[in-house]
């Protein structure tokens, strides 16, 4: 007897887990500018490399009806593939059906994967695309949630964890994104949101459009969620793949070293200049981020949100490193509330994955102001201090000009066991900026002189000359190093070959008590 009525019934099951929600839902999908969950996997992942697993599992459930709409599948495709190829874990909810909801099978789905993600030690990559939990299940579905959300906070620091958020992402859908490293949003087309804007009308009577309380414009600019808004599902799912490039497969692994043919020993006259003149000029940090990096190549991480500090990767001599560099365009540099989350969290993303620390630093200190002592800028800005000091991974630090205060002992100083410390001969290392250490110093003197303004600025050219220079520090060995700029590139990419057998660690514990 011939098997074939047995392998029509399996070719049978699968199309009908293609067809997903059916036919008018895809229609009604591409029409909203979204894809499917499979055609999504088909753009992120290497060609032809994904293996679906539980691509016929249905759910449960029996109240309201729902025995009689069971789609295999139920609602995400789960697997694993390769990103450049490495393997992944991934999962795609498919909003075609009940709206990509999580119920106790999905969520099953989707711990299953998360389950073999940490015991091979390969990266999990969610697409979101869910009215959150499956209405129908009731408390079950709550569970399925608990259930990722425990698996997403244990593989925290294990593998790198990406979202995209490809769709609405409504209730507990926010929160499993929220636990992971980074999360990508698409612009017009997807939202995050706690309670939607009814809700937020019946409460407090607040008038808010979708897109205004949780688009991607709001969360990349805002409130900080999103690490990038992409303007197409594309571009998401290039920049995921981009993202990638920079990581290692898991904590125990070093990053993905790339050939370059750019020289380590490049030298770049234009770094002689980038800085001005005037100390309180602005100019732009990037351009010597982008100056020193393999092939001026910078890929910016939460550009859009606390522009004042800069985060993201690049390579030098071939290996990944993470960038962080106070920005003189925006505040004059200054830390703030903003700026210390965004880099803090950085900075730990690095050293949970062996990523060195490379930090550009011309900060005058931290922002003054009601508004940042109201909102906590001494908890906030302790963050940013215990990750830079908490990180054991190869740190090396360039001071362009300012690095005051407070800010001059977070920014990776040489105390808080950074390796490599450079600074140059523009640099201005001390307690406070000339103006106003004068004005804390000669007060009296200056109320007393005939002339207090000529008097304050010849106190202020002795008070430069002498400490806001990086020579007291060299002299201290708190610099190891005064270089020309041009010689940056050079120096970081010997130093932090030297620094490929680095060993550091942190005394025993259960966990720190980050300053929350
Ligand atoms: C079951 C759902 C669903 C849900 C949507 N659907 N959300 N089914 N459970 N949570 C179904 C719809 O019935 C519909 O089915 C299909 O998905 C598409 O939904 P539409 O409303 O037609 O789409 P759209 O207009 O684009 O609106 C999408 C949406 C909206 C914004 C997501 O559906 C919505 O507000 N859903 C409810 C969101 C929500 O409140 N979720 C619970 C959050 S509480 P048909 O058959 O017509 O195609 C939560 C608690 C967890 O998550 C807490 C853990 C900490």
């Amino acid at each position: 007897m011939s098997h074939q009525p047995r392998f029509d019934d399996l070719h049978r099951r699968h199309v009908e887990a293609e067809l997903a929600g059916g036919e008018e839902r895809v229609r009604r999908q591409h029409k909203a500018g979204k894809k499917t969950a499979r055609e999504r996997l088909e753009i992120l992942l290497d060609a032809g490399s994904f293996l679906e697993i539980d691509k016929l599992v249905v759910h449960q459930s029996h109240d309201f009806d729902m025995a009689a709409q069971r789609t295999p599948g139920d609602g995400v495709v789960t697997g694993s593939g390769r990103l450049h190829g490495r393997p992944v874990f991934v999962f795609a909810q498919d909003f075609t059906v009940f709206g990509g909801s999580l119920s106790e099978a999905h969520a099953r789905k989707i711990c299953k994967i998360m389950d073999l993600a940490v015991k091979t030690g390969a990266p999990i990559i969610g697409l979101n695309d869910s009215g959150g939990a499956r209405i129908q299940e009731g408390v079950v579905s709550l569970a399925g949630y608990a259930d990722v959300f425990l698996r997403n906070t244990l593989a925290s620091g294990v593998v790198p964890q990406i979202s995209a958020i490809m769709g609405p992402c409504a209730g507990g859908a926010v929160y499993s994104p929220a636990l992971t490293d980074f999360i990508l949003m698409v612009k017009n087309t997807s939202y995050m949101f706690v309670t939607g804007p009814d809700v937020i009308r019946a409460v407090t009577h607040e008038e808010v459009s979708a897109e205004d309380l949780g688009g991607a414009h709001t969360h990349s600019t805002t409130s900080g969620v999103a690490h990038f808004a992409a303007d197409s599902e594309e571009e998401c799912l290039a920049l995921i793949r981009e993202l990638m490039s920079f990581l290692p497969q898991n904590n125990l692994e070093e990053p993905p070293q790339r050939p370059t043919r750019d020289p380590v020993d490049r030298r770049d006259e234009s770094l002689q200049t980038v800085v001005p003149d005037q100390p309180n000029r602005p100019y732009d940090m990037l351009d010597i981020v982008r100056t020193v990096l393999d092939e001026r190549y910078f890929f910016e991480v939460h550009a859009g949100f606390a522009p004042n500090l800069i985060v993201g990767f690049g390579r030098l001599g071939g290996r990944p490193v993470g960038i962080v560099a106070n920005q003189p365009a925006h505040l004059a540099g200054c830390l703030d509330i903003n700026g210390s989350l965004k880099g803090a969290r950085f900075v730990r993303f690095c050293d949970c994955f062996n990523i060195p620390l490379v930090t550009f630093e011309d900060v005058p200190g931290f922002l003054p102001g009601t508004t940042q002592e109201f909102g906590g800028i001494i908890k906030h800005g302790a963050k940013l201090l215990y990750a830079f000091c908490e990180a054991t991974v190869p740190k090396l630090t360039v001071i362009t000009r300012k690095a005051y205060g407070g800010a001059y002992c977070v920014m990776s100083s040489k105390h808080i066991r950074g390796d490599a410390n450079f600074a140059y001969p523009t640099a201005e290392i001390a307690v406070m900026g000339p103006e106003g250490a004068v004005n804390i110093l000669y007060r009296r003197e200056a109320e007393q002189a005939a002339d207090s303004t000529s008097f304050k600025a010849e106190k202020a050219r002795e008070y430069r000359e002498m400490l806001a220079t990086p020579y007291v520090a060299a002299e201290h060995g708190y610099i190891d190093e005064v270089i020309e700029p041009r010689d940056t590139r050079a120096r970081l990419c010997e130093v932090l070959e030297l620094l490929r057998t680095k060993r550091d660690s942190n005394p025993p514990k259960k966990h720190g008590n980050l300053p929350l």
